[in-house]
């Protein structure tokens, strides 16, 4: 049994007051921060009694889990638990897997994941953002979440796995649909979309396999080659990884470009800072990442009875680590956790995850919206809601589904520049 942390003080007193419902997509969907806040002082490592899983709200707590996946594991479920159905599991995908296969794949993964395979996608990125804020018009506003935060990141996935340009849209509602499932609005079921996807998939692995496109350099045809210590990936652990792409990238840097863009029009000074000092961007998007954690939580389960703050966490219980409180927590950030602060250096925030499954494309989400903000900051010089901002009523990525806003044009000359650029 682990007992590293030490136990909270106040238990007692803690138990009398309303627990947040931290099973509920809505919590996620609001306002959390103010509960996790509360919690991180009361009670740290909390149990939910309605779906009987644990939550963690502290920092170290979440490290701890994530970097010891010998005692967390991955392989029974990553989302909220819900006692009415099994937690989902796609077996033998990378982020359901645990060390010794997880290493072996991500080694394989890695290896056509590379630094240079995102770089080489900034000039498409641009292009893209241009065109999608230069199609605005100031006057009449614009849907920001669907115009502008969507379709960037689809796109490069689409770019990072070859798929033709005509495929976008479509890859956009199998994306809804697979990462939706708690939203009665999303029409295209989870399954359907599933297998629509492994369909798809499949017709762009065989091109490469049959040699079809043999000169491509595209993520698959980089994959479909690779080869570490004498194995491939298989067919199947292709489309797995296919389809893990389409829902691990879209939706989350499409909710980190709408809710750094709302923190920026709910924080006046600081985008005012930020078109001053565009140099400043890439802190910038580290402080968007930690201040609206795009990504709410991932659950693992336990292997064996595991102690945290005293409080017993028996085998086969699921663990859900808040990366929105980690995010916040005072004492790895400060008296200014709860603030927005772009100039924020050193800033080790949990946004991306750590250990084992840190995620993979964090390069590619960091590229999409250090350009997206370059982009936006040189065009406009003040950006207001226009309407209500509506979240998807999901647990782990309760993404921005609409954020009309209005926006005006710069008159400085970095507008000009922009353009020509
Ligand atoms: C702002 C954007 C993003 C955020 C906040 C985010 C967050 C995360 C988090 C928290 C994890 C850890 C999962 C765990 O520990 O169980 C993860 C894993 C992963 N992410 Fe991301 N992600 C983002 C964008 C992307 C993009 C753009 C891609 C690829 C196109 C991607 C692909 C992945 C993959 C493949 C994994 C699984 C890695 C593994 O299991 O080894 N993510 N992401």
């Amino acid at each position: 049994m682990i007992s590293a942390i030490p136990p909270v003080a106040s238990l007692a007193q803690k138990e009398i007051a309303l627990p947040p419902p931290l099973h509920s997509p809505a919590f996620y969907a609001g306002d959390p921060f103010p509960a996790y806040r509360e919690l991180r002082a009361t009670d740290p490592v909390t149990w939910n009694e309605e779906h009987g899983f644990w939550a963690l709200l502290k920092y170290e707590d979440i490290r701890y889990v994530s970097t010891n996946p010998a005692l967390f594991s991955s392989a029974r479920g990553i989302t909220v638990p819900d006692p009415a159905i099994e937690n989902p599991v796609m077996e033998g995908s990378l982020i359901f897997t645990d060390p010794p296969r997880h290493r072996r794949l991500r080694k394989l993964i890695n290896s056509g994941f590379t630094r240079r395979q995102v770089a080489i996608l900034e000039p498409k990125l641009r292009a893209f953002a241009r065109t999608a804020l230069d199609a605005i018009d100031p006057a009449g506003g614009t849907e920001f979440a669907e115009r502008i935060a969507a379709p960037l990141p689809t796109r490069m996935i689409a770019e990072l796995l070859g798929a033709p340009d005509e495929d976008w849209e479509q890859f956009r509602r199998w994306s809804d649909a697979a990462v939706g499932m708690d939203d009665p609005d999303v029409e295209l079921d989870t399954f359907t979309a599933m297998g629509e996807l492994y369909q798809y998939f499949e017709k762009l692995i065989a091109l490469r396999r049959n040699g079809a496109l043999r000169d491509s350099d595209d993520l698959l045809s980089v994959l479909v080659a690779a080869e570490v210590d004498g194995v491939r990936l298989s067919d199947q652990d292709l489309l797995q990884f296919c389809l893990l792409l389409l829902v691990a990238g879209n939706e989350t840097t499409r909710n980190l470009i709408a809710l750094g863009t709302l923190a920026l029009i709910e924080h006046p000074q600081q985008f005012r800072l930020l078109r001053e000092h565009p140099e400043l961007i890439p802190t910038a998007v580290e402080e968007f990442l930690r201040y609206t954690s795009p990504v709410a939580n991932m659950t693992r389960c336990a292997t064996r009875d595991v102690e945290m703050r005293g409080r017993l966490i028996r085998e086969g219980q699921y663990v859900t680590m808040l990366y929105g409180s980690a995010n916040r927590d005072e004492d790895i950030f400060g008296p200014t956790s709860e603030q927005l602060d772009v100039t924020r250096n050193p800033n080790p925030h949990l946004a991306f995850g750590c250990g084992e499954h840190s995620c993979l494309g964090a390069q590619l989400a960091r590229l999409e919206a250090r350009v997206l903000f370059e982009e936006l900051l040189a065009r406009f010089e003040h950006i207001e809601p226009a309407g209500e901002v509506l979240r998807m009523q999901a647990t782990m990525v309760p993404g921005v589904r609409a954020m009309p806003v209005r926006l005006r044009a710069a008159t400085d000359p970095r507008r000009a520049k922009a353009r020509a650029g």
